[in-house]
């Protein structure tokens, strides 16, 4: 992985757009074409259309950078696509508030995935289990003749596990999972065809008859873990001290570690991080979310996927653990020229440096909201860039914006009436 000189960029989002680009551009030693294709969008109406099928256009999205990350000793800007105000701006300052605790420390497993095969009429289901244990080497060879980039890369398929159903709406049935080890992919299709070829011999030696083959989005097999130190004199204000702070934000942990109601809107802060650079890479952030969200419901309670505590000194610790199925080769990650420049702008990490670098800002995003709701409440920086876009629906020129939201906040008249008012008065002068 390539690192950038320094991701501490103080004052980043006073900066023009111009300006940042241009800082970006050089941080990440983009090419004069790469810079370009950041203002285009880089996907053109014919990429898109050999993407999907139907395909009518495209739909742009604003393109960040979040600043201050430091993740295992290197620094790095994290590209994130994003429609929603604050992300930004929140994880950035999240992060400058870990580094001032030496950074994230980050690990990841081996990139291996999990598919199914539904397995259905066997007579002993016992005997089946048995066979296929006896079998696994033969089965696993079977897969691995396939060929293909993820083998000639190291990976394929790693082991085979299978557990029986007793119970469900059409009777017992035989869950094989194949584990296949997808590299630097995501790897949906390298699995999908693993088990789609090892089927019939899966049919052979439990003497069932295979109904489902597919991935499983449940990818615990593939988990990132993010951990950060945050000093506690970082998070006093002008109001609370340090602990005090601290106290607060365990009390909010407190709350979604044990209400499933709190845990999804928590939990759905971590996600507006992680799914950011999910997009910006251009992975696939339905399956992300899913993984993320069946595995914090894996002990039958859905709760928080981060963890808060305390340290002897009284500084606050964090960490977060969940799946992430990243990957930096292959789909729409090959096809998308900004999401190759995303890629850039990271340092071209491997996947599993990718999914350590989204779990850090997965934990970023989560503590900057609940230090925010905690503290001050979320809408006070919400309304900025609420009254901000309110002023540019109102056809405010880009160099009236601020200063029209910071009238409409004043006045504490955050309205498109307003905003109208205005800049029909600023014409008028
Ligand atoms: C808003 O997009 C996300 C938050 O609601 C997350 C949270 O409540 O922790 C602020």
């Amino acid at each position: 992985m390539n690192t950038p000189k320094s991701s501490r960029l103080p004052g980043f989002f006073r900066r023009t757009l111009k300006e940042r680009i241009a800082l970006v551009a050089e941080l990440a030693s983009l090419s004069a074409d790469e810079t370009a294709t950041l203002t285009t969008g880089g996907l053109t109406s014919a990429q898109a259309d050999t993407m999907i099928e139907n395909a009518i256009g495209l739909y742009a999205l604003p393109m960040g950078a979040a600043a201050n990350f430091t993740i295992n000793g290197r620094d790095v800007l994290v590209p994130m696509v994003i429609e929603e105000p604050s992300v930004l701006a929140a994880v950035s300052n999240a992060a400058r508030l870990f580094r001032a605790g030496g950074g994230f420390t980050a690990e990841s497993d081996e990139p291996v995935m999990i598919g199914q095969i539904q397995v259905l009429d066997v007579a002993d289901p016992q005997a089946a289990l048995i066979a296929l244990r006896r079998e696994e080497a033969s089965l696993l060879d079977a897969v691995n003749q396939g060929g293909g980039g993820i083998q000639r890369a190291g990976g394929g398929a790693r082991g085979i596990e299978a557990r029986l159903l007793s119970d469900t709406p059409a009777g017992p049935m035989l869950i094989v999972h194949l584990l296949y080890d997808t590299r630097d992919a995501m790897g949906a299709n390298a699995v999908n065809t693993a088990v789609e070829r090892v089927a019939p011999e899966i049919e052979a030696i439990t003497g069932g008859r295979v109904n489902l083959r597919i991935l499983s989005n449940l990818a615990d097999r593939r988990k990132a873990r993010a951990r950060g130190v945050i000093p506690h004199a970082e998070l006093a204000t002008d109001e609370r001290s340090g602990p005090e702070v601290v106290q607060s934000i365990l009390e909010a942990w407190s709350f979604a570690a044990a209400d499933p109601y709190r845990a999804a809107t928590h939990n759905k802060g971590i996600m507006n991080g992680i799914d950011a650079l999910v997009m910006a890479t251009g992975n696939d952030w339905r399956a992300v979310e899913a993984g993320a969200h069946a595995y914090a419901a894996r002990n039958g309670r859905y709760t928080s996927l981060t963890r808060y505590w305390q340290d002897e000194r009284g500084n606050l610790c964090a960490e977060i653990e969940l799946p992430l199925a990243l990957g930096v080769v292959g789909g729409a990650t090959r096809i998308h020229p900004t999401a190759q420049i995303a890629l850039k702008i990271l340092g071209n990490p491997s996947a599993r440096e990718l999914a350590e670098i989204a779990a850090a800002v997965g934990l970023a995003q989560n503590l900057a909201a609940i230090r925010a709701l905690a503290v001050e409440g979320i809408q006070h920086g919400h309304m900025r860039m609420h009254a901000r876009q309110i002023a540019m629906a109102a056809g405010a020129a880009p160099d009236q914006v601020a200063a029209i939201a910071q009238q409409m906040i004043d006045e504490q008249q955050i309205r498109p009436e307003r905003a109208r008012a205005i800049v029909e008065g600023l014409k008028g002068r």
